[in-house]
């Protein structure tokens, strides 16, 4: 139809999306505002938390999470991959082992993620489900402070692998290859499963789930497996 030409879909489209997902999506959307000029975007970064909160609220159009909450209830759609890995400083006496016990972590100094976040839920799921005790040295509100403390020395922490997706790892960063890790988890589009998408939301929706592996192969080459099987996308 003549509203699919190039350039002539118009409108707001409001995104808030998990902390992780800021490793990814402003590369997404460059891309997708050249292809559709019309579309202004508005982004908001947050933890899981604060995104189910503001689901409640009918804040948004779209929404991107990795773990999807019980309520409201969603549609959702699985893009790609969003692992968690154990992240050191180079030079830690762990790195470059193979196989590390996960017992190996109790008492580790550890660097946590604030009350909300979905990464810092994920990792107390897996230390209970193992009996970890961790000495949380440090709590941090950002991805970003982690890991300067990371490199700082104050101890290790559990992230998602986008990021350090800039830096890689052999700069700052060691991954540990600890039992049971890398986590895998995905990313996920959602919306209210009683909203219908506007075109607009539509629209970005499809090009997220069609663009997504080849961004990822492009932008995330240490991904183990960038994308999911066409298959998987429902
Ligand atoms: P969080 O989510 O910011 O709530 O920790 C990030 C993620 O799960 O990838």
């Amino acid at each position: 139809s003549v509203a699919d030409l190039k350039g002539m879909k118009q409108g707001q489209l409001r995104l808030a999306v998990i902390t992780t997902a800021k490793y990814f999506v402003p590369r997404l959307l460059g891309p997708f505002c050249h292809r559709y000029p019309g579309i202004d975007i508005s982004l908001k970064v947050t933890n899981h938390q604060h995104i189910q909160e503001r689901m409640a609220e009918n804040k948004d159009d779209l929404y991107i999470i990795s773990q999807p909450p019980s309520q409201p209830d969603l549609k959702v759609y699985p893009f790609l991959e969003n692992p968690l890995v154990v992240l050191a400083p180079t030079g830690h006496p762990l790195a470059g082992k193979h196989n590390v016990p996960i017992e190996k972590l109790n008492d580790a100094p550890f660097i946590m993620r604030e009350p909300g976040s979905g990464t810092r839920q994920a990792v107390q799921n897996l230390f209970e489900q193992h009996n970890i005790e961790v000495k949380v040295q440090l709590e941090l509100g950002s991805n970003e402070a982690i890991k300067q403390a990371i490199a700082g020395g104050l101890g290790i922490s559990i992230l998602s692998q986008h990021t350090i997706i800039s830096e890689g790892t052999g700069g700052e960063f060691a991954i540990l290859d600890v039992e049971g890790f890398p986590i895998e988890r995905h990313w996920y589009a959602a919306h209210l499963s009683g909203k219908q998408p506007s075109v607009v939301a539509d629209t970005f929706l499809q090009y997220l789930i069609n663009e997504s592996p080849a961004m990822a192969q492009k932008f995330l080459p240490g991904l183990g497996q960038s994308a999911l099987k066409s298959e998987e996308l429902a």
